[in-house]
């Protein structure tokens, strides 16, 4: 049932080495082309990055410009903390091997909407895999050095497009982590 894929999905932030299949790296990208879209304009660009060296590259250039600051204290997740948990993690993408950019229009109105229900597809073909994955934040962050303007260059990202948000892929390296309790009171039905 698609509810056990959707419970057992997490958010990894410990990876091995362990590259995914280009395979599996296909059939992932296909349910996020299928993603729901506004409007059915099938406006976002969708980059793969399947090479664990690059991704630990662009990994860091996400966390470059990351500003501690303005974190509120509460911590994201005991057992795979975040680099909001631990200020020691300089890769934002958290070791795993491969990373997928999701980019949108810049003054479309749903381009952020557009984006995460590609990278929600995403994580659940992932999880449906038995990959593990992340989403990350930070997408205009991490291409705004020379480095990441020029790989936008040779991606053919349009200019008037950024990077929305990416999904890390890869394999988990421990334990799979408990689901954090469901706050109460969310859900209510009116018939
Ligand atoms: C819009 C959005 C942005 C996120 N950005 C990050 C991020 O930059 N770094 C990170 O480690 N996790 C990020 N996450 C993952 C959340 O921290 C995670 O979904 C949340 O802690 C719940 O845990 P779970 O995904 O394991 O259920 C993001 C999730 C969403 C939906």
């Amino acid at each position: 049932m698609l509810i056990d894929i959707i419970k057992k999905r997490h958010s990894i932030r410990k990876y091995t080495d362990k590259q995914i299949s280009r395979s599996d790296l296909e059939t992932i990208l296909e349910a996020g082309n299928y993603a729901p879209n506004a409007g059915g304009g099938q406006r976002s660009i969708i980059v793969a990055v399947h090479n664990a060296e690059l991704t630990q590259k662009l990994g860091i250039m996400n966390m470059s410009a990351f500003d501690r600051s303005q974190l509120i204290g509460s911590y994201v997740s005991k057992e795979q903390p975040s680099v909001i948990d631990d200020p020691k993690i300089k890769n934002g993408f958290y070791g795993a091997p491969t990373v997928v950019c999701i980019f949108g229009q810049n003054n479309f109105l749903f381009r952020d909407a557009d984006a995460f229900c590609i990278a929600e597809n995403i994580v659940l073909q992932a999880a449906e895999l038995d990959i593990s994955s992340c989403i990350v934040s930070r997408g205009a962050e991490t291409f705004a050095s020379d480095v990441g303007k020029q790989l936008l260059k040779e991606w053919d990202i349009p200019e008037n497009y950024g990077c929305i948000c990416f999904v890390v892929l890869g394999y988990i390296d421990g334990e799979i982590p408990q689901t954090k309790p469901r706050r109460k009171d969310r859900i209510r039905i009116v018939e």
